[in-house]
């Protein structure tokens, strides 16, 4: 099967664990677009969306959007991911959502993981690690980034929604998520890694050629 149908098939999984009434928050990407497209106008009271184009897209299909101020509880988090590691840790940014996606993870009571089979790694960083700066400090960063061995590249002629730009750092093996995560978050000028350590995925769905495997993070969440 092709990439984009084990996509698909893992948003389409994601669908039935929607609470019906909720606010849902909605991540980015070509796997959420899919999710989106199965979701059904009135379902949910509302969406909080981690980017314009996943905004965008929701008002399309007549969804009320809400801004993460306005929304008391976010049930539940969908969004895709660029790589994940066995306890559901995860590499995220590659669309350069990453900033609002974190935010909104952490937010949410549950976070539903969504991916095709290729994204299932056994240590993270083989997909290069973005980082979103603030963009006077995308230097200053680029140096610390080199003396702590990683190999920055500037995502060129990219802004993100908050106006930041994005370094994607290639050359890291990531065995410890939580304690990259804290060090690169430390750096003055990161605005957000895209290594989801300390908020991972409470549940992923994995689309593949035999169905969609479910794997649950030890978090004592009730499915
Ligand atoms: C967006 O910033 C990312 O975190 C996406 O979730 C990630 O890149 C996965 O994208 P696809 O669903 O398009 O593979």
């Amino acid at each position: 099967m092709h990439r984009s149908e084990l996509k698909k098939e893992a948003a389409e999984a994601a669908l039935e664990y929607v609470p019906r009434g909720c606010v849902l928050g909605v991540g980015t990407g070509s796997t959420t677009m899919y999710f989106i497209e199965g979701l059904k106008k009135g379902w949910v009271r509302g969406a909080v969306p981690s980017s314009r184009e996943t905004e965008r897209a929701l008002r399309k299909k007549g969804i009320r959007v809400f801004d993460l101020s306005q929304a008391k509880k976010v049930s539940l988090y969908v969004d895709g991911a660029d790589e994940v590691d066995p306890k559901l840790r995860l590499i995220k940014g590659g669309g350069g959502a990453l900033t609002r996606e974190k935010i909104i993870a952490t937010a949410a009571k549950k976070f539903i993981c969504i991916v095709d089979e290729s994204k299932l790694v056994k240590r993270l960083g083989k997909f290069p690690v973005p980082l979103e700066v603030v963009p006077m400090a995308r230097a200053q960063v680029a140096r610390e980034i080199r003396r702590r061995g990683g190999r920055p590249v500037w995502r060129k002629n990219f802004i993100t929604d908050n106006g930041g730009e994005i370094l994607d750092v290639y050359g890291w093996k990531v065995s410890d998520p939580v304690k990259k995560e804290r060090e690169l978050e430390g750096i003055p000028g990161v605005i957000c890694a895209g290594v989801f350590g300390k908020r991972r995925a409470d549940l992923l769905l994995v689309g593949t050629s035999q169905g969609v495997e479910k794997f649950i993070s030890v978090t004592g969440i009730r499915w």
